[in-house]
């Protein structure tokens, strides 16, 4: 797609909002993927209308879009081993990290994974930036047989986790991140309705006290010692440690 400001703009887990046309829905959330020359990609699957009917849309046709939105992963310091972590389609999150990673000569490893090797996207751009990419598949089609996060569990450890992916496979990079003892930063996902920090209804449960939590007033004789953070506004990066899973 051809915007200068959001290819010129956009960082590392940052996000659009699209209006498909024709269809009768809140905006389409969709991750950055590459951005260079005035141009940025999207990376998405055909999941219902609007990716449907944006797959189907003629070349050139123009396209309302508002971005770049959302915060963005942190750099690592100086000297720190960083991994990043992509399940399927959550790769979208990182071509944009790991050319920052290259440019600062950080030393990074990426570990792709898919259900099969039919379904791994993504790796022929990062190989491009120069990178190894480290290929895990459910089926053992190809590379290490198993998730990404058995994966990372197998490898030397790093200084710094960065994970996209599936909630299940986030749940579990946080866990082992958690236990371990190892930064982590997490892309989240989550049912969107304005993508704009106004309605309210993509929150997920925060530690209390967690910098992106929102305060969010508890009802009259409701207990609760967590807050509530709007991933579309506060995140979509969260830090592992302030993220509660709770069901
Ligand atoms: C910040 C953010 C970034 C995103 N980036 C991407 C991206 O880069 N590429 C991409 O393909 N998608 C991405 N998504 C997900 C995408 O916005 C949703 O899949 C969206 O719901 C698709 O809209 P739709 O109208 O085509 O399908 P819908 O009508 O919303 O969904 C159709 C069916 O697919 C199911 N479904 C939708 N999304 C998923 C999913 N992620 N996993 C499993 N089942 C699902 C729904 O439950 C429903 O049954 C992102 C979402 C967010 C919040
Ligand atoms: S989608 Fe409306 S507040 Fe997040």
């Amino acid at each position: 797609m051809r915007d200068e400001r959001i290819a010129r703009d956009a960082r590392a887990a940052q996000y659009v909002a699209l209006d498909v046309p024709g269809t009768f829905s809140v905006r389409l959330p969709l991750g950055i993927w590459t951005a260079r020359d005035g141009e940025f990609s999207v990376l998405f699957q055909e999941w219902g209308d609007r990716t449907r009917r944006l797959a189907h849309l003629p070349i050139g046709e123009p396209l309302s879009c508002i971005g770049p939105l959302g915060n963005q992963f942190s750099a690592p310091s100086e000297g720190q081993r960083a991994t990043i972590v992509a399940g399927g389609l959550g790769v979208a999150a990182f071509w944009l990290l790991a050319r920052d990673l290259k440019a600062a000569r950080a030393h990074t490893t990426i570990v792709l994974g898919a259900r099969s090797k039919l379904s791994i996207v993504g790796r022929d751009e990062l190989a491009a930036l120069g990178f190894d990419i480290d290929i895990c598949t459910d089926d053992g089609s190809e590379g290490f047989h198993g998730s990404v996060v058995d994966r990372v569990r197998s490898r030397p450890p790093s200084d710094v986790l960065y994970g996209c992916g599936p909630p299940g496979m986030l749940r579990a990079l946080c866990r082992y991140a958690n236990e371990a003892g190892v930064e982590c930063q997490i892309s989240m996902e989550e049912n969107f309705g304005c993508s704009l920090g106004t309605c309210w209804g993509c929150v997920v449960p925060v530690r209390r006290g967690c910098p992106q939590g929102t305060g969010y007033p508890k009802a009259p004789r409701e207990i609760r010692d967590y807050d509530f953070a709007r991933v579309c506004a506060d995140g979509t990066v969260f830090r592992a440690s302030d993220v509660l899973w709770l069901h």
